[in-house]
């Protein structure tokens, strides 16, 4: 198997500042409860929220569309839910990548119905090649080729996830 760097971490960091301070000034004296996505998400979200000087609450979901391979079933299992009631207020959803839309669509339908104030989505990556259930993404980080990506979070198989940045996975060939 090979990786090949693909969003360096300097290139990482640069980025989600920016986002960080627009999500900053968009949420200024609003109660925003972010919501990380496990577990692709939780070092984007780390980076994200320690960069936004706003008073946040953070909690955390976790879903499962993915077995041990680099094709979506299709199925979205909740394995966690949140723990925060969100009536009133303001939801942003943080997620890692978003791939055929499904997780973030469905966790967006299940959210909605709970009556926040608003829900907005942050997504580090963006594959268009492979969307299926269109979304807005208000706050994205890069839109990337189809191909399989790792690191910063991103695993294959469970692995890879500590490295710090989003390198393209291939099988030897
Ligand atoms: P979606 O539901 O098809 O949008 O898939 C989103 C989820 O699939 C993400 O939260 C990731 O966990 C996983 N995923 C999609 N593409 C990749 C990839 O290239 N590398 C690692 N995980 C991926
Ligand atoms: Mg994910």
């Amino acid at each position: 198997m090979a990786i090949d760097v693909l969003i360096s971490e300097e290139k990482l960091d640069n980025r989600i500042t920016e986002l960080a301070n627009k999500i900053e000034l968009d949420y200024e004296g609003k109660d925003l409860v972010v919501v990380c996505i496990l577990n692709g998400a939780f070092v984007f979200c780390a980076d994200l929220v320690r960069k936004v000087n706003n008073s946040i609450y953070v909690d955390f979901m976790k879903a499962s569309s993915y077995g041990d391979s680099t094709v979506s079933s299709g199925n979205l299992k909740i394995d966690l839910d949140l723990k925060v009631d969100i009536e009133g207020k303001h939801v942003l959803l943080v997620e890692d990548i978003v791939d055929t839309g499904l997780t973030l669509t469905n966790i967006l339908n299940r959210l909605g119905k709970r009556k926040p104030a608003s829900i907005k989505l942050a997504s580090l990556l963006y594959k268009p090649a492979r969307n299926e259930f269109p979304l807005d993404i208000d706050y994205l980080g890069f839109s990337i080729d189809d191909l399989f990506v790792i690191g910063y979070g991103l695993d294959y198989a469970g692995k890879f996830r500590e490295l710090p940045y989003i390198g393209v996975y291939s099988e030897d060939s």
